[in-house]
């Protein structure tokens, strides 16, 4: 019986030895790739890596769109790199809107704090799938989705969302139409929009064309 128990325990431990890597916390000063940053040497890895601080401050909402976004992805929060995981602080003032955008990168979850948030996003087949979120609710984004979230309240609104990635990147719609140098008759062309609409947008929003 003995030289059996000897025998699990050494696979027991050679299987310890060969355990899969607990964490990559990112050496951001590097450049990230499809797969992360690479990691920061261990030695070097304290607590802090793996604490983010800045979710519990307002974001600044005094802008276009009178919202703020608080990112911590892995460029900010360098503990997620290769977990798939991240997470953000929305700020809706009220009359804010995070307008139309997709996050190429992961799926979303949204969890109203405070306030009221209209929210909703449109499938690849074209369906609405929106709502009035209040304070506890929860709602799914699924990866690449066009979405939106406006203030539904009088009242700022705050959310806090979580990704399924380090990295979920953000295009937003309306910024990637006219806030580039397309020439306007091409993007006339590509959104079946007149051109006094377009070229009105294109100054709002900082294009050129
Ligand atoms: C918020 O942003 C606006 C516009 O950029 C700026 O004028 C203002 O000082 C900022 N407020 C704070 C508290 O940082």
């Amino acid at each position: 019986m003995l030289p059996v128990f000897l025998f699990l325990l050494l696979i027991l431990l050679s299987a310890a030895d060969a355990s899969v890597q607990d964490f990559c916390v990112g050496d951001i000063s590097a450049s990230d790739t499809p797969a992360g940053y690479p990691c920061k040497d261990v030695s070097h890895v304290t607590t802090n890596d793996f604490v983010f601080k800045g979710l519990g401050k307002a974001g600044n909402t005094s802008n276009i769109i009178k919202a703020a976004v608080t990112p911590a992805f892995v460029g900010q929060f360098p503990g997620v790199n290769g977990l798939g995981i991240s997470a953000a602080r929305l700020d809706l003032a009220p009359g804010g809107v995070v307008p139309l955008h997709t996050h190429p990168g992961g799926s979303e979850l949204l969890v109203v704090t405070q306030g009221m948030i209209l929210a909703g996003f449109i499938s690849s087949a074209n369906g609405v799938y929106y709502t009035t979120l209040h304070k506890g609710d929860t709602m799914v984004f699924p990866q690449g989705l066009l979405h939106f979230q406006v203030n539904a309240g009088g009242v700022t609104a705050v959310a806090i969302v979580t990704f399924s990635s380090p990295n979920p990147g953000l295009q937003i719609t309306a910024f990637a139409l006219f806030a580039n140098s397309l020439p306007s008759a091409l993007v006339e062309k590509v959104t079946f929009l007149d051109d006094a609409q377009v070229k009105k947008l294109k100054k709002v929003l900082g294009g050129s064309g």
